[in-house]
Formats: C-alpha cells, sequence, structure tokens
C-alpha cells in the first residue's frame, strides 16, 4: 500500500456540493474583488483567531511584506528572521527595504527560541519574524519579552493552538498563507494579516490597494494584493472544519508514536506543550537521505523540504550572517516529511512506520 505525502482531496469531499453552491451565488453575484465574501471571512478568520482585524491579501508573501510596513520596517531597519523556513519569509524582507538578518533554530523544535532570537539582535532590529514551522507554535510572548515587536508567520499553523492563544493572535501582527496544500487552502493563491491594532489594520487595508482608502486619494506607494471572491467563498466553507482537520492531523501524529515511530527517528517536539495542527510532519535522522530512498523504494510519500537553509540560497548572500546557525544545519540536514494529513489511518501510519523500520537505519542517534 503505498502512502500519499499528504491527501488535501479526501477531506474537501463532502464540502464539494457546498463550495459549489458558493462559487454560484459568487458568479451570480458578479462582485469579484473587495466583496461581501472578502468581509464576511475577514470578520469570521479574526473571531476564529481571537483577534480584532483579518485582512485578505493576495499570498502569505505578500502577507508578510504588507506586514512588516504596516509596523514602520522600512529602509535602514533590520529584521530578525529564522533561516530554517520557507524561502518567502526571508524574501519578503527586502522589498520593505529593510535587511534580513538570519537568526537559528533549535532543530527540536524547528522553531525560533529566545536565546537564537537575542543573539541576532542589534540597536537596528526593528522587528523578529517568528515562523510557526510545520504548524509548531514558537514562544512569541518570550521574543516579545526581549522588546522587538514579533510578526508571527503562521503560514503553516493554521488550526494550532498555544496555551496563550492560537497562532495569529498572539503578536503585533500575523500572517497566514491559503495556498491549497495548507491547512486551510484556498482553490489557488491567498492569504492574510492579522492584528489586533486598529492602525496597523488600516495601514494593510491601505497598502493591499494601492495606498488608498477611498480610491481617490493615493498616500502611500503601495501594492495591488487582495484576496478575491471566490477564494474567500470557498475558505469560508473550509473554516468551520478547520479544527476537526486539525484535530485529525494530531491524530495522525498520535498513529504514529504509537506505532513506535519515535524509536526510529527523532519525533518534531512541541514548543511548551502547544497543541500543533501539524502542517508536515517532519522527523529526523542522521542518515535522512538513505531513509528518503528507502520509503521511496516503499511507496510513501517524502520530502526533504529545506535541504538548503535560505540563508545560503544565492540571492540571500548579501545578507550572509556572520556566525554559524548550528541548530539550523542540523535541521536542514536531517529533516525528512513524512504523510501527513487529517483522514491519515492507523493503518497509514503503521505502513510508514514499517518502511521506516524496514530501511534499517537504526537508531536516530
Ligand atoms: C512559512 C511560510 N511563509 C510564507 C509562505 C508564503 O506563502 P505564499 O505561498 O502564499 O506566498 C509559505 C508558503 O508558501 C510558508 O510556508
Amino acid at each position: 500500500m503505498s502512502v500519499p505525502l499528504f491527501d488535501t482531496s479526501t477531506p474537501l469531499a463532502p464540502l464539494r456540493g457546498e463550495i459549489d453552491a458558493k462559487l454560484a451565488e459568487v458568479i451570480d453575484g458578479s462582485r469579484f474583488i473587495l466583496g461581501p465574501e472578502v468581509e464576511a471571512f475577514e470578520d469570521e478568520l479574526a473571531a476564529y483567531l481571537g483577534a480584532r482585524h483579518a485582512i485578505g491579501v493576495a499570498n502569505g508573501t505578500d502577507a508578510l511584506t504588507l506586514a512588516l510596513r504596516a509596523l514602520g520596517v522600512g529602509p535602514g531597519d533590520e529584521v530578525v528572521v529564522p533561516s530554517f523556513t520557507f524561502y518567502a519569509s526571508a524574501e519578503a524582507v527586502p522589498p520593505t527595504g529593510a535587511r534580513p538578518v538570519f537568526c537559528d533554530v533549535d532543530p527540536e523544535t524547528f522553531c525560533v527560541t529566545a536565546d537564537t532570537v537575542r543573539a541576532a539582535l542589534t540597536p537596528r532590529t526593528k522587528a523578529v519574524i517568528v515562523v510557526h514551522l510545520f504548524g509548531n507554535v514558537a514562544p512569541v510572548a518570550e521574543i516579545e519579552a526581549l522588546g522587538v515587536p514579533v510578526l508571527e508567520d503562521a503560514a503553516q499553523a493554521a488550526g494550532s493552538r498555544a496555551s496563550e492563544g492560537r497562532p495569529g493572535s498572539l503578536g503585533a501582527a500575523a500572517t497566514f498563507s491559503f495556498f491549497p496544500s495548507k491547512n486551510l487552502g484556498a482553490f489557488g493563491d491567498g492569504g492574510a494579516v492579522v492584528t489586533s491594532d486598529d492602525e496597523v489594520a488600516e495601514r494593510v487595508r491601505m497598502l493591499r490597494f494601492h495606498g488608498s482608502r477611498d480610491k481617490q486619494t493615493f498616500d502611500l506607494v503601495g501594492y495591488n494584493s487582495r484576496l478575491d471572491e471566490l477564494q474567500a467563498g470557498i475558505l469560508r466553507v473550509q473554516l468551520p472544519h478547520l479544527d476537526t482537520w486539525a484535530d485529525g492531523r494530531r491524530r495522525s501524529a498520535a498513529h504514529y508514536r504509537d506505532e513506535g515511530l519515535g524509536e526510529l527517528v527523532d519525533l518534531p517536539l512541541p514548543v511548551n506543550g502547544c497543541e500543533p495542527a501539524w502542517h508536515l510532519y517532519v522527523i529526523r535522522h542522521e542518515r535522512a537521505d538513505e531513509l528518503a530512498a528507502a520509503l521511496k523504494a516503499a511507496g510513501i510519500g517524502h520530502k526533504a523540504y529545506y535541504r538548503v537553509p535560505t540563508h545560503l540560497q544565492p540571492a540571500m548572500r548579501d545578507y550572509a550572517p556572520a556566525g554559524e546557525l548550528p541548530g539550523t544545519t542540523e535541521a536542514a540536514r536531517t529533516h525528512l516529511a513524512i504523510p501527513m494529513s487529517p483522514v491519515l489511518s492507523r493503518e497509514q501510519a503503521a505502513e510508514v512506520v514499517a518502511a521506516v523500520r524496514d530501511a534499517g537505519l537504526g537508531r536516530p542517534h
């Protein structure tokens, strides 16, 4: 039995009729940009997250750039960002005029810590981008205690929970991506900025529409970056199911534990007792590439997402950190995503664990 890396279609199948009806409703209404679906989705997302404002934008990368600008980041500033993340987390910084300054992660959680952020702070630091990588929840309060505003990159953490609240409501602002494979995915590109700060929200609303409040006067050089009505309608149908899907992801992770995966590889560690809605289930092993080859032979989906960390990417050469990032180096070398979805069954988990065991690569360390 082969097991796919993820399964977005099975959870969506029961919603197909409702989605089709929503698409017809939007098309019949002939409003496609910044209309009632976007407005309603923004309200529903903000309420779900426990924040005052959500602002729909074109994608998660724009969301980061707009949020940084709305937080006052600009030329001459530095923004601390982890290197072990999807490239866009750092790519969003230079368009603001600021420099990304790379910090390390804890390889056990794949997230930044107060210590790794502190090591990257300078008097020019204007904000820290904290990535809730793979659905884990980085320790936002501990990082805010360092005295810098935190922008949460929550692209991979829809449905996760921490004791202080949901990712998206923990920092000065947060961003989401609704890329189709995300925990809450559109049928195309989409994103949002979330904040409880009225002024930041107002600036993001202006920035997404060419820097204008009223479409007559243009106060800022902004962007054309909007979530569209069809995507918002699709996301509205899905949002009420996000927690059930997140529970399914946590159940899938439990299946792996129950099948004994932790004896064979290092399992991802939730930060401070948070409850991740594992967007990706990423294990670590010293011989990750050999494990990948064995999984491939057994028909098990897998992927090394960030083998080359962001600070070593060619486009980031001007921002190379002065020192080493040992946690990043280890995570980049040893990580491997294995199948994860809201509907991964115990039998599928057993199949994956058997394939890992049959690879015969020994204990993780
Ligand atoms: C951590 C992270 N940040 C940012 C992004 C960018 O989002 P988008 O692809 O919607 O621009 C993604 C996903 O693609 C992501 O995983």
